[in-house]
């Protein structure tokens, strides 16, 4: 029988990825991540497109070379359609759309928070169905039911901010270098969760970051009035205050939906998926209520074409296939 063997890319924001997997196994992970977005404190969609050209054929050509497969083996190539940012998207589709059309194969459209998701399913232990999945990323925060591969159900998202974003605004107040999600994290570390944020009452499972942001915002003019060094002499307290404060959010919402659906099996995904106070909360809260817990390798956490790779082999089995037409989108919902 052939092989199934599938190149997949990944372009939404600003990770150039690729990954080749072969029956349902991952053969390689390769990810540029564009650094020069540090200079300008958040991802500049212009740069980040002109970026995504620059290394998407060197990205393949590794991911290729890592697997040791030849391009002549793949059975089709798998792609990012949205969400995400337009121009960096369209690297990422117009490459896949020529390759194909050269080698003659398919072409598998893929969700990014579908694959952010179905990233639980690249190395066990693998979550049994039904299972709840909190979706924390740059752009998105979402608690996803996921009743099989490709069947999934959002119960509840952000009405404004993302958690990523939450973080990153949140750095950017502090001074701290872009993406902040990761520098937050290890400063939390050494700090004490002593200030105490607001948690916004938003009812059923919809989240909202907006006015964390302005109450962190009206905390630091307040102290820094009074004195100009609070922010350096309290960095660590702080990051460990609002961090602790999303967290919280977080696994309130979580609470609740496990309750409301009775699921017991809970997931976290996406780029906050990281986080080191999220997963220890995550784990608490899971000997606590009876929770089967399932936490991604970091690898997997933030964005790569290795969750993209997975989700299309399940829609090469269904042979779910998409034609020369097909444009990418910025929102897409699955
Ligand atoms: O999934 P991802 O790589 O890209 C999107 O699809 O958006 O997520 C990126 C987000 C950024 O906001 C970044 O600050 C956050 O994930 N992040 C973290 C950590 N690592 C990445 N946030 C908190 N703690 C981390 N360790
Ligand atoms: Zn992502």
């Amino acid at each position: 029988m052939t092989k199934v063997t599938i190149l997949a890319i990944e372009s939404s924001c600003d990770d150039t990825s690729a990954s080749i997997l072969r029956d349902g196994k991952i053969l390689s992970n390769c990810i540029a991540s564009q650094l020069i977005h540090k200079e300008y404190g958040g991802v500049v969609p212009e740069v980040a497109s002109r970026a995504h050209q620059v290394n998407i054929v060197p990205v393949v050509t590794k991911a290729l070379n890592d697997a040791a497969v030849s391009k002549e083996e793949l059975t089709a190539i798998a792609f990012t359609l949205g969400p995400g940012l337009m121009g960096s998207l369209l690297v990422g589709v117009s490459f896949a759309k020529a390759m194909a059309l050269s080698l003659d194969i398919p072409m598998i459209e893929v969700n990014h928070i579908q694959a952010h998701i179905l990233a639980h399913f690249i190395d066990s232990p693998r979550p049994g169905f039904p299972f709840l999945c909190l979706t924390v990323s740059g752009g998105h925060t979402q608690i996803v039911e996921v009743h099989d591969y490709l069947k999934m159900e959002i119960l509840g998202k952000t009405i404004d901010d993302a958690a990523g974003e939450a973080f990153d605004k949140t750095g950017k107040l502090l001074g701290l270098d872009y993406p902040a999600g990761p520098v937050i994290d290890k400063l939390a570390k050494n700090g004490k969760p002593v200030y105490k944020f607001t948690e916004p009452s938003i009812p059923n499972l919809d989240f909202s970051f907006s006015g964390l942001k302005t109450n962190i915002l009206r905390f630091l003019q307040k102290n820094v009035r009074q004195n100009p060094e609070f922010i350096q002499e309290n960095l660590s307290d702080i990051c460990a205050s609002v961090q602790e404060r999303i967290v919280s959010i977080l696994i309130n919402k979580l609470s609740k939906a496990s309750s409301q659906t009775g699921i017991k099996r809970i997931a976290i995904a996406g780029g906050v998926s990281a986080n080191s106070g999220l997963r220890e909360a995550l784990m608490e809260k899971g000997n606590i209520e009876g929770w089967q817990v399932f936490i991604p390798k970091f690898e997997y956490c933030t964005d790569n074409a290795a969750m993209i790779a997975m989700t299309s082999y399940y829609k090469y089995i269904k042979k779910d296939f998409v034609n020369q037409d097909i444009s990418p989108k910025a929102r897409y919902n699955f």
